[in-house]
């Protein structure tokens, strides 16, 4: 079988977007056990203004979020024939779409009982689940040589940065 190989572009930005989710994902957690705990708490704290860290690696990941999610719909289509990328994807638009319609003083002024602050949360378990499914199915169809795919540095000519526009251009013409 033929090594498998990533563009060079879904590298970058589903690089950058599997960095930062489990980063929200913890500073969240670490946000819903100083503020909320109405479901329980973590046995520790950890001192630190987590909602405004948490806020920055949001700020930080909804820009990415946003042009990975585009590439995915745009170049990426053929591989959103797999229903578990496209659950990764729809759990992360969830959390990054919620996140944004999220106030920061919300947690802080002990008002939990607002929709996006309920949609938030289940963006957060949803996103576990997802990506869990999402890597499973990667293993499961190509084991180590798929995932690991999406880490390596490898660049083939005619797949450099110069040639992003154009591998965009050519997956819009395709589609109509
Ligand atoms: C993987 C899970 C999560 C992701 C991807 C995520 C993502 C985001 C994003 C993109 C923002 C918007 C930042 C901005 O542009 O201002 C945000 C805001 C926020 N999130 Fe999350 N979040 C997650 C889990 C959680 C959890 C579990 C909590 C805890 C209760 C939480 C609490 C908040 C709060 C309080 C804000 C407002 C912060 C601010 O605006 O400074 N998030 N989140
Ligand atoms: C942490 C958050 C993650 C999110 C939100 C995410 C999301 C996605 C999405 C939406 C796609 C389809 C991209 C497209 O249509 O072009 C994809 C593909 C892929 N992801 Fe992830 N992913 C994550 C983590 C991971 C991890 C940890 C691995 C390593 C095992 C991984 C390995 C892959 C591989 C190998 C593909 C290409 C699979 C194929 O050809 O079907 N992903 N990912």
């Amino acid at each position: 079988m033929p090594r498998p190989y990533q563009p060079s572009l879904l590298r970058l930005l589903h690089g950058a977007t599997a960095l930062l989710v489990p980063l929200a994902w913890i500073t969240g957690l670490l946000v819903y056990s100083s503020h909320d705990g109405r479901f329980g708490r973590l046995p520790f704290t950890i001192p630190g203004e987590w909602i405004d860290i948490h806020g920055t690696v949001g700020v930080l990941l909804w820009p990415i979020a946003l042009l990975f999610g585009l590439y995915a719909l745009t170049a990426g289509r053929a591989r959103l024939h797999q229903p578990a990328n496209v659950m990764a994807l729809v759990a992360l638009v969830l959390a990054v779409g919620s996140g944004k319609m999220m106030d920061e003083d919300w947690l802080r002024e002990g008002q939990f009982d607002h929709l996006f602050y309920g949609v938030h949360l289940l963006a957060w378990l949803l996103i576990a689940l997802a990506i869990a499914m999402h890597v499973g199915s990667v293993l499961r169809r190509g084991g180590l040589p798929l995932a690991r795919s999406m880490a390596s540095l490898q660049l083939r000519s005619g797949d450099l940065p110069g040639n992003w526009l154009d591998q965009i251009r050519r997956s819009l013409k395709i589609g109509r």
